[in-house]
């Protein structure tokens, strides 16, 4: 068992992190993931700094993206990303007192160009470690006591990978925690997570833990990751879409318990029905099966019959659509063969 993984005065038990991931982490995404437990800390989507500034100024609710966070089970951790220090602290500073969050984490790692090219932040400022280190500082001056993570990319690019030197502004700007992903922005998600140069990073940190991320879709892989690398915590992002349980699974492998096996297939169907009415319950039926969708989409990836069960998801509105096509298409357990048909 890892030694507990410690941001600023939390202990984060089991050292297992839920990644943040835009138009999919909201808070029945989290619910379901705290119902199987096995994650030490969630994550909010990424909230625009400036965005949330906008709607407060001119009296519109906050974001949806913080749907749920004010009343939800701690720790919890919310993501922000923008370039302006000063807005940044502003937004931190109101996490913190109004919301009463555990971390604010901010994305140094988005690669999409909207991010990116067009508003210079997320992975953009990987190139700008002065500038990295002047939003750090002002945001954990802001928010203090409440810790404030950093969430990288190895770099902008292969030729341009600095995840050691980022490192160190990072811990100098008084952040509590380092989580990187293992790719460089360029890559996106193309080839493998660089688990070497991850572990490299910890060596240029001193007192701050290390929180690897990057293609890890397994209860052995997280335990793999805790043996063949120097990391004090690690990331779940894709693989648990439509898998909640992965937490559970990862944490008893690590515990060095049993790992509970994957739910049949009917009972991803009845988590998958339970997730249904959660997101329902939130955004009505039309936009809440229109949400779903996707979501529904993740629940049969892999599994036979997937793609004709996607074919169908991507076209419901309705609850009544909804069940049918679950009820028609989503995957089942094969049926034994019945030995008296068998042909002899
Ligand atoms: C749909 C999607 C949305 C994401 N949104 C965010 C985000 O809002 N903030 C962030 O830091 N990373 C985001 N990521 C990146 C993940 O947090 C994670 O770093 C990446 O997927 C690698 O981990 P994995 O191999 O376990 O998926 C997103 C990834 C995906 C697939």
């Amino acid at each position: 068992m890892p030694a507990p993984l410690r941001i600023g005065d939390l202990v984060i038990d089991p050292p297992i992190l839920q990644a943040p991931m835009a138009g999919f982490t909201n808070a029945a995404f989290r619910q379901m993931v705290r119902e199987f437990g096995g994650s030490g800390l969630l994550a909010t989507e990424m909230v625009n700094a400036r965005g949330f500034v906008w709607l407060d100024e001119n009296e519109a609710e906050h974001p949806d993206r913080l749907w749920g966070v004010a009343d939800e089970a701690r720790p919890l951790a919310v993501q922000i990303w923008d370039n302006d220090a000063a807005t940044m602290a502003k937004v931190g500073r109101r996490l913190v007192e109004e919301y009463k969050i555990s971390i604010v984490d901010i994305n140094f790692g988005c690669p999409v160009r909207q991010v990116t090219e067009k508003a210079h932040s997320g992975s953009y400022l990987l190139r700008e470690p002065q500038r990295m280190f002047d939003i750090i500082s002002r945001l954990v001056k802001a928010c203090s006591p409440t810790p404030v993570t950093a969430k990288i990319r190895l770099g902008c690019s292969p030729e341009n990978v600095n995840c050691n030197e980022v490192a160190r502004v990072v811990e100098e700007a008084g952040a509590a925690a380092l989580t990187v992903h293992g790719r460089t922005a360029k890559d996106m998600f193309k080839g493998h997570a660089d688990w070497d140069r991850i572990s490299q990073i910890k060596s240029h940190l001193i007192n701050i833990p290390l929180i690897g991320n990057g293609d890890l879709d397994s209860a052995e892989k997280v335990v793999a990751a805790f043996e063949n690398y120097q990391v004090d915590g690690v990331m779940i992002a894709r693989a648990c879409l439509g898998r909640p349980w992965l937490f559970a699974q990862a944490a008893a492998a690590l515990r060095g318990d049993p790992i509970p096996p994957e739910p049949t297939l009917k009972e991803q169907r009845n988590v998958m029905l339970h997730h249904y009415k959660l997101v329902t319950e939130r955004f009505g039926e039309e936009k809440g099966t229109i949400l779903m969708r996707k979501y529904a989409c993740c629940y049969a990836q892999g599994k036979p019959g997937a793609r004709h069960f996607r074919s169908h998801v991507a076209t419901i509105a309705s609850a009544t659509e909804f069940y049918a096509v679950v009820d028609e298409f989503f995957p089942v357990e094969e049926r034994p063969r019945n030995p008296s048909s068998a042909a002899p």
